[in-house]
């Protein structure tokens, strides 16, 4: 974080063997039984499972596209009720690779303000921008109380060392004092691997080789894929920012499981149906782009002859 002008103090942070733990702790944090956390759609599966496993009550609020992805404010105010509690944003957003724009951070500062809500930040693609630029975190948000999430799984490409953190920010009082409740959360379960935490500092720096070749790889499949849809009409791509994923809009002649079963068992070829990530209707296909280059080529002319 300290790369983004985050320079947050070791007394901010709460260390967790995951992100998906971390969204753990703070819904405890946050919520009484039945209470609501707003869930951008569509986005990481996930959500669904661990706000069960906390008797929290999920309520999605639209990303619309049109040229890019947005916050459908007017729906996501709407929706709030006196039990909501927290917005959760991805940064960039999982599959959609679209980042929270500075106006609409400004827009949700002031909500959350307005409305005592908390924010919930799952940055762990935020190094991944396909312009090269650096996006803000929200590590150091100090408008109103934020619980940054991120960890080695994607900074660093290792999701099995098992290690995460929770930075918390916001006006003074608030963060201290979710702080100490957290840490009460976090003792419960005993500290994260001893082992893991003293090598943390050199998985962390194993992101300055992994992240360029990444990047490369991730561009590379990115210029492949559209050259390979420039020479036909029925499938386009839809814009991105950033992220490891590519969504593209397909005709709806079945359903995306269908056709995604359908390439899987004839062709070989993995992708995920829209509906796994609730996109509200058929005709989206989620792509991997860490795929090995030659690979990704030839399952996208795969794709492209069966469509
Ligand atoms: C948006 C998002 N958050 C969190 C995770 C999981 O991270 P972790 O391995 O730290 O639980 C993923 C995994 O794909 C993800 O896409």
């Amino acid at each position: 974080m300290a790369n983004y002008g985050a320079g947050l103090d070791s007394g901010s942070l709460v260390l967790t063997t995951s992100t998906s733990e971390g969204y753990s702790y703070v819904f405890r944090l946050l919520c009484n039984s039945e209470d609501e956390v707003m869930v951008p759609k569509p986005s990481y599966p996930l959500f669904d499972f661990l706000a069960d496993l906390q008797d929290v009550k999920l309520v999605p609020y639209p990303l619309i596209y049109d040229h890019g992805w947005q916050i459908d404010f007017p729906t996501l105010e709407q929706a709030l009720t006196p039990n909501s509690r927290a917005i959760v944003l991805v940064h960039p957003n999982n599959p959609t690779g679209s980042f929270i724009s500075p106006e609409e951070r400004a827009r949700l500062n002031q909500l959350c303000r307005e409305r005592n809500l908390s924010l919930i930040v799952d940055e762990v693609f935020l190094d991944y921008a396909y312009d090269g630029s650096q996006h803000e975190t929200f590590a150091a948000n100090d408008q109103v109380l934020t619980f940054t999430l991120s960890g080695l799984s994607k900074i660093s490409g290792l999701p099995q060392m098992k290690l995460a953190w929770i930075a918390v920010s916001g006006p003074q009082e608030e963060a201290t004092e979710a702080m100490q409740r957290l840490e009460i959360i976090a003792d419960t379960y005993l500290s994260v691997s001893a082992p893991v935490q003293l090598a943390a500092k050199t998985m962390l720096d194993q992101r300055l080789k992994l992240q360029p070749q990444l990047m490369h790889r991730m561009q590379t499949n990115l210029s492949e894929l559209d050259l390979q849809l420039a020479k036909q009409k029925s499938c386009t791509r839809l814009a991105l920012q950033g992220g490891w994923y590519a969504v593209l809009r397909v005709p709806v002649t079945r359903s995306d499981e269908d056709l995604a079963i359908e390439l899987l068992t004839q062709k070989s070829v993995l992708v995920h149906p829209g509906h796994f990530y609730d996109f509200p209707t058929d005709g989206f296909l989620v792509l991997s782009l860490i795929t090995p280059e030659p690979t990704f080529h030839e399952g996208i002319s795969q794709l492209l002859m069966v469509i």
